[in-house]
């Protein structure tokens, strides 16, 4: 099959070396021209220095990228997506089935990425659309390290289609669900808590704290998965519990890496200004702190890193507040 990617970042060349080793012709699309020319010149993926089939091309043409395949995967940061889906529609001439391996909440709106693709793409161009997700650091993926995610989309063929493009039975294995909104919103949700995990560890905390903070996380994710009439079933799944355990624990988290530093005493922007690719966690915060609020729901965790974020409020400070809190029932609402 022929599939083009809409991000020749880290993890859009992480999922093309998994197409490209099943077989597939993969075209990428980015905007960036060092990042086009590093593809077809050099072979390597820029962001993580680290090489990729020769089999994968690179455009700067986004009509090219488009016309190449009936299959669309966009691996762009949520802030960049709504501007990504325009240079694609308006040069869309045929239907295509979208995939997106981006994870956010569009703060804004708290708008979920399948509801962005439908609202931006005409319906008689949107043959389906599918999103990936799952424990997956595409540090490891682009070596060929075994990863298990999950391809969603509410027509199970079409969960059925990206499953059989990407699953192997070497080191890729793909299931499949139709539970868009609890894995949209699941694999969203987990990197504010990425975030709050690196914080505590830059400031100095071990793992019991990091054990309570991935459940005490999972249980605000499904206040808001109540909240929002999800299905709080799907967080017991890979793009639910199995993404919260892997960037809450791993060093290839960008959010865990933001957070640590912020928790280790540096400055909120400049961790921020340098990191070379995306934390999505801070705009997720901001989406899911104001849902709280406007739907009156208490999600302290989720206050505190907006606090830190927003607010400037110090780490120390934020600590403290979590800890005075009235004691609970751990079931209370
Ligand atoms: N990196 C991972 O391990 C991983 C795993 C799962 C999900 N994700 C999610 O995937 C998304 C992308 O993350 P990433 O790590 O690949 O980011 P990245 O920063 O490594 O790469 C993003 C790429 O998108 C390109 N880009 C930006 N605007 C564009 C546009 N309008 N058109 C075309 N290309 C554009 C950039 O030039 C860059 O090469 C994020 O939502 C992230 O949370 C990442």
């Amino acid at each position: 099959m022929k599939i083009t990617i809409i991000g020749g970042g880290s993890w859009g060349l992480g999922l093309g070396t998994v197409l490209s080793q099943n077989k597939h012709d993969v075209l990428v699309y980015d905007n960036a021209p060092k990042i086009v020319d590093k593809i077809n010149q050099k072979h390597i993926c820029l962001q993580l220095n680290e090489s990729i089939p020769k089999t994968i091309k690179a455009t700067n043409s986004v009509k090219e990228a488009v016309s190449f395949s009936d299959i669309i995967l966009f691996v762009v940061p949520t802030k960049v997506l709504r501007s990504a889906i325009n240079s694609v529609t308006d040069v869309l001439t045929s239907p295509k089935l979208f995939i997106n391996a981006a994870k956010g909440i569009e703060p804004e709106t708290f708008m979920r990425i399948s509801e962005i693709f439908e609202e931006m793409v005409q319906p008689n161009y949107l043959r389906g659309f599918v999103t990936l997700s799952g424990p997956s650091h595409a540090e490891e993926v682009i070596k060929g390290m075994t990863t298990v995610i999950t391809a969603t989309s509410l027509n199970e063929n079409h969960a059925k289609e990206v499953q059989e493009l990407f699953h192997n039975s070497v080191n890729f294995r793909v299931y499949t669900s139709t539970d868009l909104k609890g894995v949209e919103l699941a694999g969203a949700l987990k990197n504010i808590f990425a975030l709050a995990s690196g914080l505590i560890a830059g400031k100095g905390l071990g793992d019991n704290a990091r054990a309570a903070l991935i459940t005490r996380g999972l249980v605000e994710m499904k206040k808001i998965f109540q909240a929002e009439g999800a299905n709080v079933q799907s967080l017991m799944s890979l793009p639910g519990i199995g993404d919260l355990i892997v960037t809450c624990t791993s060093k290839h988290s960008r959010n865990f890496q933001a957070g640590y530093k912020i928790g280790n005493g540096k400055d909120l922007e400049e961790t921020l200004n340098a990191m070379t690719m995306v934390v999505e966690g801070i705009r997720t915060c901001e989406a899911a702190y104001h849902y709280g609020q406007k739907n009156n729901l208490d999600l302290p965790i989720i206050s505190a890193i907006y606090d830190i974020v927003f607010n400037k409020m110090d780490p120390e400070k934020a600590y403290k507040e979590l800890f005075e809190r009235e004691k609970k029932n751990e079931y209370a609402i």
